[in-house]
């Protein structure tokens, strides 16, 4: 069989993830080690356990994959690794290790942006993006707009200033007592209450940016100052609605801002966050009301994974463009 393969390499945060994917998006095997466990005490990724977490798991990760094609390098076209944004000591697990793999075995080897993976993502196993889209991309590293022209013509619109709205579930998570990961305890929380606390919507009416901070320590100091709000589940569950309209205000006010400015053929919320019902219903609501189609991941491809890495691997192999293999933690959007 002839080289058909990309091995992707997703070490960015703290899953450790590889996979094998085919050039029009099957994934023939992808296997991923999430680090929960290890992260839980300290309420958010603690970044010298998280490389030393992928050290342990990136090997033993490797031969599983390898084993769907009974270790069959001759299928591998070429290896792609995630070489930014993230946590660098974590990427540079990845980066080494894909580095060590592409000399030992004769293979290229592609350094790819993980937020252009990201974006890649609904297209995996069969799925389509109708172009031009807008993407809203929100997870727990990341919340950024994007306009998509085709699957490598990408120009970002806006992003957060400060904390992604993911980490701002996690932290609201946490400042309410539910466990990692705080995006889906939240969302069940919230089904039940009412949002009548009143919360900021940072930056509403200023262009496509994003801010969650202040939304963040509102909450924080709502608690604060009402403590019997920690008291019953019912008042728990107003904090956490009142927290998810905001979210949700801000993503539809985004979004549909950028819908007036750009015509495009299509919504696409792709990330952790895309997972969230009440997030999918409002974008679902608002694609309708601009009479543009709605695309989501399904969660397995939502949330960090090497699949959307090899995915994107093979748009750089077929712009016969390398940007290299240097580990940056702070990689732009639209960076190649
Ligand atoms: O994409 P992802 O796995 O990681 C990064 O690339 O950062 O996103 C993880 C984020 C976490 O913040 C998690 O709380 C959030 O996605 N998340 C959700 C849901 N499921 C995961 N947020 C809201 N509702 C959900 N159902
Ligand atoms: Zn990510």
């Amino acid at each position: 069989m002839s080289a058909d393969l990309i091995l992707g390499v997703e070490t960015s945060c703290d899953d450790t993830s590889l996979a094998l994917v085919a050039e029009d998006g099957t994934v023939t095997a992808c296997e991923t080690v999430n680090q929960y466990s290890i992260h839980e005490a300290f309420g958010g990724v603690f970044p010298d356990l998280a490389s030393r977490a992928h050290l342990a798991a990136i090997l033993p990760t490797l031969q599983q994959v390898m084993g769907a094609i009974d270790h069959d390098r001759a299928r591998i076209a070429a290896i792609a690794v995630t070489r930014g944004p993230g946590l660098i000591g974590s990427l540079l697990v990845g980066v080494n290790a894909a580095q060590g793999l592409g000399l030992a075995w004769g293979k290229p080897v592609i350094g790819v942006n993980h937020l252009r993976g990201h974006l890649r993502s609904p297209e995996l196993e069969g799925g389509q993006i109708v172009y031009p889209a807008l993407v809203l991309l929100v997870s727990g590293g990341h919340t950024a707009l994007a306009l998509m022209e085709s699957a490598t013509r990408i120009t970002a619109l806006g992003q957060t200033r400060d904390d992604s709205m993911g980490e701002c579930y996690d932290k609201v998570a946490r400042s309410l007592g539910l466990p990692m990961p705080g995006g889906p305890a939240i969302d069940r929380l919230a089904a039940d209450g009412t949002p009548r606390h009143p919360l900021p919507r940072p930056m509403l009416r200023e262009g496509y940016a994003f801010s969650f901070s202040g939304l963040k320590s509102s909450i924080a100091r709502l608690l604060e100052r009402e403590p019997a709000l920690m008291q019953t589940e019912a008042a728990r569950a107003d904090v956490a609605a009142s927290f998810v309209a905001a979210c949700l205000d801000i993503a539809e006010a985004k979004l549909d801002r950028a819908l007036a400015a750009h015509p495009v053929a299509s919504v696409v919320v792709v990330g952790g966050v895309a997972a969230s019902r009440p997030l999918r219903d409002r974008i679902g609501a608002l694609a309708a009301r601009h009479g543009v189609t709605l695309s989501l991941p399904p969660l397995t491809w939502a949330t960090d994974n090497a699949a959307m890495i090899a995915l994107a691997g093979w748009d750089y192999l077929r712009a016969g463009q390398a940007p290299g293999l240097r580990a940056d933690p702070a990689l732009a959007l639209d960076a190649w």
